[in-house]
């Protein structure tokens, strides 16, 4: 339930800058774009409503290096609204994490957020345990730490519409904001926002004189660094469906060379993987919209003056580059379009009748056609494209930036790696968290399943790749008991953990036990790396292998299912100062496994309900109980 709203006891003046303009600032914590995407939303509204503001929009990471630049210039912020996404297992995204810690963390010590007044819009998907668990953080602490809450929190839920829960929000800001930006009669005359085309400049050139190279390596101090802003370019070594012909669904292994990359890593850490779409998907976008696909353009968040513009202080979305580059590489032209994306067709459509059609999909009246023809049949931006006639020069624009054009780790909710642990390290593993063979395709699934590997051609495919560190390690000691849940493939970082074991058993190394807990339908068909884990287990690496098949008796069993009848083994291994690992879907399996150990601790440790439930709690906080979910 959203807190209730908490009227101001005073009201605090949003500050005047130099100019007399009030200053609104709008921070982002986004992990796929769209936190961002609403951010500058809500910004360029804000712009047309109010001339006597200066709206910023900021990344929470760039707004500070340290903590103490947080400090100061937390405190010296009057007016503000935080776009906050809830992601993985209740975390907040990569891009607000140093924020997060020294917002939480410092909570004792300081007031700066006593001048401010401010407003919170979250964005999770209740499907998941810790539904918006950021977003409620922040909007509860910032009232704690003295803040004045403008407008009640808003939980953006992305099971259902996220672009509607935004707007509902939206309407609830205004009016407060009307109260404290405009004087008297002006409250009336507010503008209406109707477009969602977010400003910017593009530049087209004849011929290129730029070489922009998305893969060029960042360097500091002469060491090479890899991450999400400058990934390496890797090629793929080897490509393997793992499900057999019998089954209906499908999942591939990749494995990517990075010999001379500088990419290091550590088992049980993330790869990220920028996909291309394939040529087929770019040929049909260029021949929709009817421009040549050299065109060479750049784009750029200011004026020719160099004063801001729309993204205000945020960087162009993706380097200069020709329509063709950008549409393999930036445009997310296989997903459903979204509510805002509709609206810039809208905008750029060439028939009236068009696109009325379009901005009726977008409004209330259009809600149910929406969810039936565009998020019910799945179609694709390609698709709704292609219903539509010639769009003009500026639609090329605004769509790639309203895609998934500047979303920096979009691939990390679709891909999950098991690392190899080797001296020589030169491959890669990983494999697909959704693969489906669905009719409508994602662009990495399609990009995996069609990935030529070096074994099979010298041109190969290759990727832009980067890693991501994760908690998700072995214990430091060897001899720790382990316990693994990872149906699907939830296996992923297990292999890695594995082979890591393996190799430390062939130095001599003395191992605890270890206990795999996998789970798929039907032996016969997703039973993925079955000889593998047979090796590990044979070679001492694995103590116990434990199989729930959920689509082969005539009642379901999944792994907390086994789980339950090895209550007393788990126990054992936790009292022990064993560590338990939680891999794979966060929506179901996580949350009953999660369940399934409490019960286990009650009846094996005999416990109450609240004794078992501090006592999992606590093998949270002490990193013994660790989990990888999605
Ligand atoms: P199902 O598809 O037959 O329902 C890997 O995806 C395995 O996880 C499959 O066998 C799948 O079973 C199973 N699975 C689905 N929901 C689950 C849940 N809530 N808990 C544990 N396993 C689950």
């Amino acid at each position: 339930e959203p807190p209730k709203l908490v009227v101001p006891k005073s009201v605090i003046e949003p500050q005047e800058i130099d100019d007399g303009k009030k200053k609104i600032t709008i921070f982002f914590g986004t992990q796929t774009g769209t936190a961002e995407g609403f951010a500058k939303a809500l910004a360029e509204e804000a712009k047309a409503r109010y001339e006597k503001a200066t709206v910023k929009v900021i990344d929470l990471d760039d707004y500070a290096a340290d903590d103490e630049e947080y400090e100061k210039k937390f405190a010296k912020e009057t007016l503000a609204f935080f776009f906050s996404a809830t992601y993985g297992d209740g975390e907040p995204t990569d891009n607000a994490a140093r924020f997060y810690k020294w917002f939480v963390e410092g909570k004792e010590r300081g007031d700066y957020f006593k001048n401010l007044q401010y407003g919170v819009f979250g964005l999770g998907n209740r499907q998941y345990e810790h539904f918006n668990r950021i977003a409620k953080v922040v909007d509860e602490l910032l009232a704690e730490l003295g803040g004045q809450r403008l407008a009640p929190l808003g939980l953006g839920d992305n099971d259902q519409c996220i672009e509607d829960d935004f707007a509902a929000w939206r309407d609830l800001v205004w009016p407060k904001l009307d109260k404290l930006l405009l004087d008297g009669d002006d409250a009336t005359a507010a503008t209406p926002y109707t477009a969602a085309v977010l400003e910017y400049r593009v530049v087209t050139y004849e011929k290129s004189n730029f070489d922009n190279d998305f893969y060029t390596n960042g360097h500091a101090n002469g060491h090479v660094i890899v991450d999400s802003q400058h990934p390496c370019r890797a090629n793929v070594a080897v490509r393997k469906e793992l499900h057999t012909p019998a089954s209906d669904r499908s999942c591939t292994h990749l494995e990517f060379d990075i010999s001379g990359t500088g990419l290091v890593y550590e088992t049980g850490d993330h790869v990220g993987v920028y996909c291309e779409n394939l040529v087929e998907t770019v040929e049909e976008a260029e021949r929709l919209l009817n421009i040549s696909p050299d065109t060479f353009f750049s784009i750029h968040t200011d004026k020719e003056d160099g004063t801001p513009l729309g993204g205000g202080s945020l960087p162009s979305p993706f380097p200069p580059c020709t329509l063709r580059t950008a549409l393999t590489r930036y445009a997310d032209l296989l997903s459903s379009p979204k509510k805002s994306a509709l609206l810039a067709l809208a905008a750029c459509a060439s028939d009236p009748n068009e696109a009325d059609r379009l901005r009726y999909l977008v409004s209330p009246a259009g809600k149910e056609e929406y969810a039936q023809w565009i998020v019910a049949s799945q179609r694709s931006l390609l698709e709704v494209m292609g219903e539509f006639h010639q769009p003009s020069l500026q639609l090329v624009f605004s769509l790639l930036l309203l895609l998934l054009a500047y979303n920096r780790d979009s691939t990390l909710s679709h891909h999950l790696l098991g690392w190899r642990h080797l001296e020589s390290m030169s491959f890669v593993h990983w494999f697909t968290r959704r693969c489906q063979l669905d009719v409508h395709k994602g662009v990495c699934s399609t990009w995996m399943k069609n990935a030529i590997p070096l074994e099979e051609s010298l041109s190969c495919s290759a990727a832009p790749i980067f890693v991501r560190q994760s908690n998700f390690k072995l214990p430091a000691d060897n001899k720790v008991p382990i316990i693994m849940i990872g149906p699907g493939t939830g296996l992923a970082p297990f292999r890695g953990f594995l082979q890591e074991r393996l190799a430390l058993k062939k130095e001599g190394a003395g191992l605890g036990p270890a206990v795999l807990f996998f789970g798929c339908r039907n032996r016969q068909m997703d039973y993925i790396y079955q000889d593998e884990l047979n090796t590990f287990l044979e070679a001492g690496a694995l103590s116990e292998l434990v199989v729930a098949f959920s689509r082969e008796g005539p009642n379901k069993q999944y792994v907390q299912h086994k789980m339950t009848q090895k209550a007393a083994d788990i126990w054992n291994m936790i009292s022990q100062g064993g560590h338990v690992y939680v891999c794979g879907d966060a929506k179901g399996m996580a949350r009953d496994v999660h369940r399934t150990l409490h019960t286990i601790a009650q009846d094996q440790g005999s416990l109450d309900s609240s004794n078992a439930e501090s006592l999992v709690k606590n093998l949270q906080t002490t990193g013994r109980y660790l989990r990888d979910v999605w």
